[in-house]
């Protein structure tokens, strides 16, 4: 049997894929691992748990020998906005930590799933049906370390033959964890807003196209991707991959069909209009679905109703 390691696994993706990959490989065989954050309960109880420090090889490579890892799902990044708050930290945690990664799997043989991001690509890129390959400009240190990132793990396949796969992730929208500090969150924020207060104030401008995916198509991304036979894979790193391209006013659009009386208005945070404003409206996700058979299951629509359904749930609030 195969153990998996999870960095990251307190965060957005990170505590949701650590339940799915434990649903499918076993509770024993999945070790999670946090910086600070302490994740929820069920995810603390379900299987191993420790906090390391990406950042310090020796934290990293003590997990892979002790629970003998042989696939490692590195999760632990800081988002956008956060990001151009605070350069130095995100270039330590995004580029610091995932060379130790891939260090560790290099000596203990690990394959590893990274991702990267809408944000790999900047203002001189094509923004709609953006391809597969094309420009990457980002100026964001968000970007700049998504993009090095994705070389990074494009080099040690090539050099040192270390079985690195990625996807570029777009918004991720999600009822459990909440995300931290990105500039898509707003697509999850303005859930939570309705159902609370029946009104949700945007920081993004309306007409802002941003590509979004519901959560269980994520999780779905990277299982899928780790488990694809590696000779049909072109690319390795950084697939295109997305669900929907989607503007505020269309998601609000979408929560009124069932929370009539949301509305919705606007104070624009600059900075976070700017990096969403260099960021692709829609990608081109062609590579993925032909490499190996990605295909989202929820739209905007499917998305909504589920999210409603399950967040009220959570807060325990009735819409109706
Ligand atoms: N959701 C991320 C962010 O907004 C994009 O990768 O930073």
């Amino acid at each position: 049997m195969q153990n998996i390691l999870v960095t990251g696994a307190a965060g957005q993706i990170g505590s949701e894929l650590t339940t799915a990959l434990r649903k499918k490989y076993g509770s024993e065989n999945v070790i999670a691992t946090g910086h600070k954050t302490k994740p929820e309960k069920p995810l603390l109880e379900s299987g191993p748990f420790h906090f390391i420090d990406c950042t310090e090889i020796d934290t990293v490579a003590e997990m892979v020998k002790k629970y003998k890892v042989s696939t490692i799902y590195h999760l632990a990044a800081i988002l956008s906005a956060v990001a151009e708050a605070t350069p130095q930290l995100a270039w330590n945690v995004n580029m610091i930590g995932l060379y130790n990664v891939l260090e560790v799997a290099r000596k203990y043989k690990c394959s590893v799933f990274t991702p990267s991001s809408i944000g790999a690509f900047g203002p001189t890129t094509p923004l709609n049906r953006t391809p597969q390959e094309t420009i990457q400009r980002p100026n964001t240190m968000y970007g700049v370390t998504k993009v090095a990132g994705e070389l990074l793990c494009d080099y040690y396949f090539k050099r040192f033959r270390v079985d690195t796969r990625g996807v570029r992730y777009p918004g991720i929208i999600s009822y459990k964890t909440l995300p931290g500090g990105g500039t898509t969150d707003y697509a999850v924020e303005i859930y939570y807003d309705a159902i609370k207060q029946k009104k949700y104030t945007c920081y993004l401008k309306k007409g802002t196209y941003l590509d979004m995916m519901y959560m269980p198509d994520a999780l779905k991304a990277a299982i899928d991707l780790m488990e694809a036979n590696p000779a049909k894979l072109k690319h390795r790193n950084a697939f295109n991959v997305t669900a929907m391209s989607v503007a505020p006013e269309n998601i609000a659009a979408e929560i009124e069909k069932i929370i009539p009386k949301f509305t919705m208005d606007f104070k624009i945070d600059p900075l976070r209009q700017a990096i969403a404003d260099s960021w692709p409206n829609n990608m081109d996700d062609s590579a993925a679905r032909e490499e190996w058979g990605w295909q989202p299951e929820y739209d905007l629509e499917s998305m909504t109703e589920d999210m409603i359904e399950n967040l009220s749930k959570k807060l325990k609030i009735k819409i109706h």
